[in-house]
């Protein structure tokens, strides 16, 4: 058995992995050599090798221009708003849509070491962005007269603490039946100097997440797929656990997306500045695709239209629908025909003398999988626009930065409420805050149907 893992090890050049071997407990080697061979060793060896070819993409980003879209405020030749909100209506009112959620990845940056989704935002409720969105769930759901199943993808380093969150938390209001979780799967870290496989510990080694892309997988390995299938499920309703303003499940988008006859819808915002941290959404040789905010070469990302408006436009937030069908396509091909993207990170690990040693510069290459290099794979991809103020209000970053922090996306869940309310007729005193429990109302039509004018705030209120 050590033999043929040492004979794999040395054909691939990474005996390194099993240097420490000698000093483990035989319960440890085992676990380590669990780790070794759950490694995809000839994936591996290609990527190092850049086999996969390593994109150049200031010629990518050149070949680029703004996507064909259903623009807001445009009316589209094809069809009208009214009916893609009545085709999206009744695909809810069929059970034909679930919801997926990406929380795989840990609030680093915003400064939070458990989930992302336990992070409080709800500005008056201090709800947590899970509780947030599973509430609009349990809203549509409600307005649809059919439950709206949820498949939550966790990460390793999420899913013990998210399962438990939920199990607390009473499954935030979903029932049983409702909720499932499916954990995303690994890629392996390299040393940048030699594409030799870190460890993490000498008896471990260094991990990490294989980017949302690594869905496809996960969704055919867990059974999500076969499981919504059997449910009647034709369509995924995507978004990432950090923003809390997605329109979840929105009838608009599900009908442009069945109308026409679309594989993957994404909805689009327009880009407040040329260098803001969003994916691009691009048409590139008549395929809808998007360049990464920190592929995309400032040059190009400044260039303007005759009006003074950015040429490439449309804002990723990271929002799409999936045909079940298009997924189990992808899913059944041969390793997903994804490619992967690469990152210079620090990774602490072990050196050959079994020294912790933690880099103060980047010293490994992480691989991740992009999901929306789904799309110009897809058949009619589609880019519908939405108002940002609606839709998008990323928690990224800690309170003080200057962008997608968690107090601008508290005060714009704000903003959007107290308009909701204002047009109704509702007065709010100035420097109150309300915030609307979707329970109460989901949007501003039936915060209409609620206040009929007569509502006067005048401190802090939940309205639930
Ligand atoms: C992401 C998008 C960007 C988009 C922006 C909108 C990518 C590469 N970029 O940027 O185009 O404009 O969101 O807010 O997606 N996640 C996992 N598993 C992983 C990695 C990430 O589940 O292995 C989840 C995270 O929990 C998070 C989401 O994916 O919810 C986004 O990941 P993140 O790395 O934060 O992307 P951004 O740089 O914010």
């Amino acid at each position: 058995m050590t033999d043929s893992l040492l004979a794999l090890l040395k054909h691939y050049g990474q005996t390194q992995l099993w240097q420490f071997a000698d000093q483990l407990t035989p319960e440890r080697r085992d676990n380590l050599r669990q780790q070794i061979e759950a490694i995809d060793f000839p994936q591996l060896t290609n990527l190092v090798a850049g086999n996969d070819k390593a994109v150049d993409w200031h010629a990518v980003a050149a070949a680029a221009s703004p996507p064909p879209a259903v623009r807001l405020g445009q009316p589209d030749t094809h069809y009208s708003i009214s009916d893609a909100r009545q085709a999206g209506v009744q695909a809810l009112r069929d059970g034909q849509v679930a919801m997926l959620l990406v929380a795989g990845g840990q609030g680093t940056r915003l400064g939070f070491d458990l989930p992302k989704g336990m992070f409080p935002i709800g500005p008056v409720s201090g709800r947590s962005l899970f509780q947030m969105l599973c509430d609009r769930l349990s809203a549509m759901s409600r307005r649809y007269g059919a439950d709206i199943p949820l498949y939550i993808m966790t990460s390793p380093a999420t899913d013990a603490a998210t399962r438990d969150y939920f199990a607390k938390e009473d499954r935030c209001g979903l029932n049983a039946d409702q909720l499932h979780f499916f954990c995303q799967g690994q890629m392996p870290a390299v040393d940048s100097a030699n594409g030799h496989v870190l460890l993490a510990a000498k008896d471990e080694v260094a991990l990490s997440p294989d980017g949302h892309g690594g869905i496809v997988a996960a969704l055919k390995k867990s059974g999500s797929l076969d499981d919504a299938r059997q449910r009647g499920v034709k369509l995924f309703y995507y978004a990432q656990i950090d923003n809390p303003l997605a329109e979840l499940c929105d009838p608009a988008l599900i009908g442009y997306h069945l109308l026409a006859h679309s594989e993957l819808t994404t909805q689009v915002v327009r880009k407040r500045f040329a260098k803001e941290k969003v994916g691009n959404v691009v048409s590139i040789d008549g395929k809808v695709q998007i360049i990464e905010y920190s592929d995309l070469p400032d040059d190009i990302a400044q260039q303007t239209t005759p009006d003074g408006d950015l040429r490439l436009w449309a804002g990723n937030i990271a929002i799409h629908v999936f045909d079940l069908a298009f997924l189990e396509k992808v899913a059944n091909q041969a390793d997903s025909g994804l490619p992967f993207h690469r990152a210079s990170k620090k990774v602490p690990h072990v050196d050959d003398q079994g020294q912790l040693v933690s880099p103060t510069e980047p010293n490994a290459t992480k691989f991740e999988r992009f999901v929306f290099d789904l799309l110009p794979m897809a058949n009619n991809a589609l880019v519908v626009e939405s108002d940002a103020a609606r839709v998008f209000a990323p928690v990224k970053n800690a309170d003080g930065a200057a962008v997608d922090t968690p107090e601008l996306a508290k005060a714009a869940i704000l903003k959007l409420h107290r308009n909701w309310l204002e047009a109704a007729g509702a007065r709010i005193d100035e420097g109150v805050r309300v915030e609307i429990h979707p329970g109460w109302a989901l949007d501003e039509l039936e915060v209409q149907e609620k206040i009929h004018g007569d509502l006067h705030l005048t401190t802090d209120t939940f309205l639930m």
